[in-house]
Protein backbone atom coordinates (compact mmCIF):
# COMPACT_ATOMS: atom_id res chain seq x y z
CA UNK A 1 0.00 0.00 0.00
CA UNK A 2 1.30 3.44 -0.55
CA UNK A 3 0.53 5.55 2.39
CA UNK A 4 1.94 9.33 3.32
CA UNK A 5 2.59 10.58 6.83
CA UNK A 6 2.08 14.31 7.01
CA UNK A 7 4.30 15.68 8.90
CA UNK A 8 6.79 19.13 8.94
CA UNK A 9 9.46 16.89 10.69
CA UNK A 10 10.69 14.01 9.31
CA UNK A 11 13.11 13.40 12.01
CA UNK A 12 10.09 13.43 14.66
CA UNK A 13 9.78 10.37 17.14
CA UNK A 14 6.25 10.03 16.02
CA UNK A 15 6.83 9.95 12.24
CA UNK A 16 9.94 7.95 12.26
CA UNK A 17 7.80 5.01 14.19
CA UNK A 18 5.03 5.63 11.89
CA UNK A 19 7.58 4.99 8.76
CA UNK A 20 9.37 2.25 10.78
CA UNK A 21 5.77 0.47 11.21
CA UNK A 22 4.74 0.41 8.03
CA UNK A 23 7.90 0.13 5.99
CA UNK A 24 7.99 -3.57 8.51
CA UNK A 25 5.00 -4.01 6.94
CA UNK A 26 5.94 -3.68 3.61
CA UNK A 27 4.28 -0.42 2.35
CA UNK A 28 5.70 2.00 0.71
CA UNK A 29 5.97 5.13 3.25
CA UNK A 30 6.69 8.78 2.53
CA UNK A 31 7.05 11.51 4.37
CA UNK A 32 4.99 14.54 3.15
CA UNK A 33 5.13 18.02 4.86
CA UNK A 34 1.59 19.44 4.54
CA UNK A 35 2.82 23.26 4.74
CA UNK A 36 4.35 22.69 1.07
CA UNK A 37 1.47 21.55 -0.48
CA UNK A 38 -0.40 23.25 -3.34
CA UNK A 39 -3.85 22.84 -3.43
CA UNK A 40 -5.51 22.85 -7.04
CA UNK A 41 -9.16 24.14 -7.29
CA UNK A 42 -11.47 23.85 -10.30
CA UNK A 43 -10.97 22.10 -13.55
CA UNK A 44 -11.85 18.81 -13.02
CA UNK A 45 -10.14 16.75 -10.20
CA UNK A 46 -8.94 18.08 -6.90
CA UNK A 47 -5.64 17.71 -7.06
CA UNK A 48 -2.23 18.23 -4.62
CA UNK A 49 1.27 19.33 -5.63
CA UNK A 50 3.93 18.58 -3.76
CA UNK A 51 7.73 20.07 -5.20
CA UNK A 52 5.77 20.73 -8.01
CA UNK A 53 4.32 17.22 -8.95
CA UNK A 54 1.33 16.12 -8.42
CA UNK A 55 1.13 13.92 -5.39
CA UNK A 56 -0.71 10.22 -6.95
CA UNK A 57 -1.47 7.29 -6.09
CA UNK A 58 -1.95 6.76 -2.47
CA UNK A 59 -4.31 4.73 -0.50
CA UNK A 60 -4.09 6.82 2.66
CA UNK A 61 -2.86 9.51 4.89
CA UNK A 62 -1.83 9.89 8.53
CA UNK A 63 -2.07 13.38 9.25
CA UNK A 64 0.29 14.67 11.85
CA UNK A 65 -0.60 18.13 12.01
CA UNK A 66 1.23 20.45 14.67
CA UNK A 67 -0.98 23.41 16.42
CA UNK A 68 1.33 25.95 14.61
CA UNK A 69 -0.70 25.02 11.09
CA UNK A 70 -4.26 23.28 12.21
CA UNK A 71 -6.19 25.23 9.93
CA UNK A 72 -4.02 24.69 6.97
CA UNK A 73 -3.43 21.19 7.66
CA UNK A 74 -7.31 20.65 7.71
CA UNK A 75 -7.34 22.28 4.54
CA UNK A 76 -4.89 20.07 3.02
CA UNK A 77 -6.45 16.79 4.70
CA UNK A 78 -9.78 18.09 3.15
CA UNK A 79 -8.09 17.67 -0.18
CA UNK A 80 -7.35 14.17 0.33
CA UNK A 81 -10.61 13.31 1.49
CA UNK A 82 -11.89 14.67 -1.66
CA UNK A 83 -9.66 12.59 -3.57
CA UNK A 84 -11.23 9.78 -1.95
CA UNK A 85 -8.22 9.07 0.11
CA UNK A 86 -8.59 7.43 3.46
CA UNK A 87 -7.10 9.60 6.01
CA UNK A 88 -6.56 8.31 9.94
CA UNK A 89 -7.83 11.87 10.89
CA UNK A 90 -10.30 13.86 8.79
CA UNK A 91 -10.45 17.61 9.04
CA UNK A 92 -12.81 18.48 10.87
CA UNK A 93 -12.11 16.06 13.57
CA UNK A 94 -8.78 17.32 13.47
CA UNK A 95 -10.16 21.27 14.04
CA UNK A 96 -12.73 20.17 16.39
CA UNK A 97 -10.27 18.42 18.50
CA UNK A 98 -7.78 21.77 18.32
CA UNK A 99 -9.92 24.05 20.16
CA UNK A 100 -10.30 22.96 23.84
CA UNK A 101 -13.44 25.59 24.01
CA UNK A 102 -15.66 23.31 21.22
CA UNK A 103 -14.15 20.00 22.56
CA UNK A 104 -15.78 20.65 25.93
CA UNK A 105 -18.63 21.96 24.20
CA UNK A 106 -18.91 19.08 22.06
CA UNK A 107 -18.64 16.27 25.01
CA UNK A 108 -20.55 17.94 27.13
CA UNK A 109 -23.21 18.10 25.30
CA UNK A 110 -23.24 14.33 25.11
CA UNK A 111 -23.65 14.65 28.68
CA UNK A 112 -19.90 13.49 29.42
CA UNK A 113 -18.14 14.95 32.63
CA UNK A 114 -15.55 17.48 31.99
CA UNK A 115 -14.18 20.52 34.47
CA UNK A 116 -16.49 23.09 35.06
CA UNK A 117 -15.64 26.06 32.93
CA UNK A 118 -16.24 28.87 31.63
CA UNK A 119 -15.65 31.26 28.57
CA UNK A 120 -15.67 34.67 28.68
CA UNK A 121 -15.49 38.27 27.11
CA UNK A 122 -14.66 41.86 27.45
CA UNK A 123 -17.10 42.80 30.05
CA UNK A 124 -17.70 39.72 32.17
CA UNK A 125 -17.57 39.94 35.77
CA UNK A 126 -14.95 37.90 36.60
CA UNK A 127 -15.18 37.62 40.36
CA UNK A 128 -18.54 36.42 40.18
CA UNK A 129 -17.61 33.81 37.62
CA UNK A 130 -14.85 32.76 39.59
CA UNK A 131 -16.25 31.88 42.56
CA UNK A 132 -19.14 30.28 40.34
CA UNK A 133 -16.09 28.06 40.37
CA UNK A 134 -15.55 27.66 43.62
CA UNK A 135 -12.47 29.19 42.77
CA UNK A 136 -9.51 30.57 43.58
CA UNK A 137 -7.43 28.88 42.53
CA UNK A 138 -8.72 28.30 38.77
CA UNK A 139 -7.07 27.17 36.09
CA UNK A 140 -6.77 29.71 33.05
CA UNK A 141 -6.22 28.27 29.50
CA UNK A 142 -5.36 29.85 26.20
CA UNK A 143 -7.77 28.13 23.55
CA UNK A 144 -4.96 26.23 21.72
CA UNK A 145 -2.49 25.17 24.38
CA UNK A 146 -0.30 22.19 23.82
CA UNK A 147 2.49 21.17 26.12
CA UNK A 148 1.08 23.26 29.04
CA UNK A 149 2.35 26.23 27.82
CA UNK A 150 -0.83 28.64 27.75
CA UNK A 151 -1.62 26.67 30.91
CA UNK A 152 -1.50 28.71 33.97
CA UNK A 153 -2.94 28.39 37.93
CA UNK A 154 -4.07 31.38 39.21
CA UNK A 155 -3.74 31.41 43.22
CA UNK A 156 -5.95 34.40 44.33
CA UNK A 157 -8.60 36.55 42.63
CA UNK A 158 -6.40 39.49 42.07
CA UNK A 159 -4.10 37.13 39.81
CA UNK A 160 -6.82 35.61 37.84
CA UNK A 161 -8.61 38.49 37.35
CA UNK A 162 -5.38 40.15 35.74
CA UNK A 163 -4.19 37.24 33.80
CA UNK A 164 -7.76 37.09 31.94
CA UNK A 165 -8.06 40.91 31.40
CA UNK A 166 -3.88 40.50 29.90
CA UNK A 167 -4.96 37.68 27.86
CA UNK A 168 -8.02 39.72 26.47
CA UNK A 169 -6.02 43.11 25.91
CA UNK A 170 -4.10 40.66 23.50
CA UNK A 171 -7.32 39.39 21.68
CA UNK A 172 -7.06 36.15 22.75
CA UNK A 173 -9.88 33.91 24.31
CA UNK A 174 -9.51 31.73 27.36
CA UNK A 175 -11.22 29.26 29.32
CA UNK A 176 -11.19 29.73 33.24
CA UNK A 177 -11.73 26.36 34.69
CA UNK A 178 -12.08 25.45 38.24
CA UNK A 179 -8.81 23.36 39.64
CA UNK A 180 -8.83 19.64 40.19
CA UNK A 181 -6.62 20.02 43.03
CA UNK A 182 -7.36 16.51 44.37
CA UNK A 183 -5.74 15.21 40.45
CA UNK A 184 -2.49 15.86 42.78
CA UNK A 185 -0.40 17.27 39.70
CA UNK A 186 -1.56 13.77 37.62
CA UNK A 187 -3.28 13.32 34.64
CA UNK A 188 -4.29 9.99 32.40
CA UNK A 189 -3.48 9.63 28.70
CA UNK A 190 -5.25 6.67 27.15
CA UNK A 191 -4.85 6.50 23.70
CA UNK A 192 -7.27 5.41 21.13
CA UNK A 193 -7.00 3.39 17.63
CA UNK A 194 -9.84 2.21 15.51
CA UNK A 195 -12.16 2.44 18.49
CA UNK A 196 -9.73 0.52 20.88
CA UNK A 197 -7.47 1.71 24.15
CA UNK A 198 -4.58 0.28 22.87
CA UNK A 199 -2.24 1.51 25.57
CA UNK A 200 -2.67 4.08 29.04
CA UNK A 201 -0.23 5.32 31.78
CA UNK A 202 -0.31 8.18 34.38
CA UNK A 203 1.47 11.14 33.81
CA UNK A 204 3.39 13.24 37.38
CA UNK A 205 4.03 16.24 37.37
CA UNK A 206 7.27 17.46 38.72
CA UNK A 207 7.35 18.98 41.91
CA UNK A 208 6.12 22.65 42.78
CA UNK A 209 4.45 21.90 38.92
CA UNK A 210 0.64 20.88 38.66
CA UNK A 211 0.76 20.34 34.75
CA UNK A 212 1.71 16.67 33.88
CA UNK A 213 2.58 17.44 30.58
CA UNK A 214 5.99 15.20 29.76
CA UNK A 215 7.34 18.85 27.85
CA UNK A 216 6.61 20.42 31.40
CA UNK A 217 9.16 17.46 33.29
CA UNK A 218 6.68 15.11 34.17
CA UNK A 219 7.26 11.75 34.35
CA UNK A 220 5.05 8.79 33.37
CA UNK A 221 4.33 5.02 34.45
CA UNK A 222 1.66 2.47 32.71
CA UNK A 223 -1.74 2.66 34.47
CA UNK A 224 -4.87 0.21 34.08
CA UNK A 225 -8.46 1.91 33.77
CA UNK A 226 -11.56 1.31 35.58
CA UNK A 227 -14.33 -0.23 32.96
CA UNK A 228 -16.08 3.41 33.51
CA UNK A 229 -13.09 5.20 32.49
CA UNK A 230 -12.74 3.35 29.16
CA UNK A 231 -16.18 4.01 28.41
CA UNK A 232 -15.74 7.47 29.15
CA UNK A 233 -12.54 7.52 26.42
CA UNK A 234 -13.87 5.92 23.40
CA UNK A 235 -16.86 8.07 23.83
CA UNK A 236 -14.95 11.19 24.08
CA UNK A 237 -12.95 9.68 21.04
CA UNK A 238 -16.12 9.15 18.78
CA UNK A 239 -17.53 12.75 19.90
CA UNK A 240 -15.19 14.62 18.40
CA UNK A 241 -14.66 11.87 15.85
CA UNK A 242 -11.09 10.77 15.91
CA UNK A 243 -10.00 7.13 15.23
CA UNK A 244 -7.03 7.65 16.27
CA UNK A 245 -6.52 10.28 19.33
CA UNK A 246 -4.65 10.73 22.41
CA UNK A 247 -7.34 11.26 25.44
CA UNK A 248 -6.77 13.44 28.80
CA UNK A 249 -8.51 13.33 32.07
CA UNK A 250 -8.25 14.17 35.44
CA UNK A 251 -9.10 11.51 38.32
CA UNK A 252 -11.46 14.08 40.42
CA UNK A 253 -13.59 13.43 44.07
CA UNK A 254 -16.43 13.12 41.73
CA UNK A 255 -14.91 10.32 39.07
CA UNK A 256 -12.60 11.17 35.91
CA UNK A 257 -13.57 14.37 34.25
CA UNK A 258 -12.59 15.42 30.45
CA UNK A 259 -9.52 17.43 29.78
CA UNK A 260 -8.72 17.31 25.97
CA UNK A 261 -9.15 14.80 22.84
CA UNK A 262 -5.70 14.79 21.06
CA UNK A 263 -5.49 14.74 17.01
CA UNK A 264 -1.99 13.99 16.82
CA UNK A 265 -1.07 12.60 19.98
CA UNK A 266 2.59 11.40 20.11
CA UNK A 267 4.00 8.42 20.35
CA UNK A 268 7.22 8.74 22.09
CA UNK A 269 6.34 9.12 25.28
CA UNK A 270 3.58 6.11 25.38
CA UNK A 271 5.55 3.69 23.65
CA UNK A 272 8.42 3.71 25.45
CA UNK A 273 6.44 4.15 28.94
CA UNK A 274 4.05 1.35 27.98
CA UNK A 275 6.26 -0.93 25.81
CA UNK A 276 3.09 -0.86 23.30
CA UNK A 277 3.89 -0.75 19.27
CA UNK A 278 1.37 1.86 18.88
CA UNK A 279 2.55 2.68 15.42
CA UNK A 280 2.04 -1.14 14.30
CA UNK A 281 -1.23 -0.51 15.50
CA UNK A 282 -1.85 2.49 14.14
CA UNK A 283 -0.65 0.89 10.23
CA UNK A 284 -2.84 -2.59 10.88
CA UNK A 285 -5.84 -0.68 11.52
CA UNK A 286 -4.95 1.65 8.17
CA UNK A 287 -4.58 -1.91 6.35
CA UNK A 288 -8.10 -3.25 7.52
CA UNK A 289 -9.66 0.13 7.07
CA UNK A 290 -8.71 0.70 3.46
CA UNK A 291 -9.00 -3.30 2.67
CA UNK A 292 -12.53 -2.84 3.36
CA UNK A 293 -13.09 0.34 1.07
CA UNK A 294 -13.82 2.71 3.76
CA UNK A 295 -12.88 6.54 3.54
CA UNK A 296 -12.84 7.98 7.00
CA UNK A 297 -16.18 7.74 8.85
CA UNK A 298 -15.50 11.26 9.87
CA UNK A 299 -14.87 12.36 6.28
CA UNK A 300 -17.92 10.99 5.07
CA UNK A 301 -20.01 11.99 8.04
CA UNK A 302 -21.76 15.61 8.02
CA UNK A 303 -20.37 17.52 11.09
N1 LIG B 1 -8.60 22.16 35.75
C1 LIG B 1 -7.44 21.60 36.05
N2 LIG B 1 -7.17 21.18 37.31
C2 LIG B 1 -5.99 20.61 37.62
N3 LIG B 1 -4.99 20.41 36.74
C3 LIG B 1 -5.19 20.80 35.47
C4 LIG B 1 -6.42 21.41 35.05
N4 LIG B 1 -6.34 21.70 33.74
C5 LIG B 1 -5.12 21.29 33.34
N5 LIG B 1 -4.42 20.75 34.36
C6 LIG B 1 -3.05 20.20 34.27
O1 LIG B 1 -2.35 20.95 33.28
C7 LIG B 1 -1.95 20.10 32.20
C8 LIG B 1 -2.07 20.85 30.88
O2 LIG B 1 -3.41 21.21 30.61
P1 LIG B 1 -4.10 20.93 29.22
O3 LIG B 1 -5.47 21.47 29.26
O4 LIG B 1 -3.96 19.49 28.87
O5 LIG B 1 -3.23 21.83 28.21
P2 LIG B 1 -2.23 21.40 27.04
O6 LIG B 1 -3.06 21.15 25.85
O7 LIG B 1 -1.34 22.59 26.88
O8 LIG B 1 -1.53 20.14 27.45
C9 LIG B 1 -2.85 18.89 32.30
O9 LIG B 1 -2.24 17.75 31.76
C10 LIG B 1 -3.09 18.77 33.80
O10 LIG B 1 -2.05 18.07 34.42
MG1 LIG C 1 -2.66 18.40 27.60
Amino acid sequence: MNILILSRGAGLYSTQSLLRAGVLRGHEMRIVDHARCELLLGGGKPEILYEGRPLKGMQAIIPRIGASITSYGAAVIRHFEAMGVFTVTGSAALQKARDKQRTLQHLAKARLPVPRSFLTNQDSNLPLLIELLHGPPVVIKLLESTHGMGVILAENMRTAVSIVRAFQREGLTVMVQEFIREAGGADIRAFVVGGRIVASMRRQAQDGEFRSNLHRGATAVPEALSANERELVLKAARIVGLDVAGVDFLRSRRGPLLMEVNASPGLEGIEGVTGVDIAGQIIRWVEQKVRAGKLSPVSKRKL
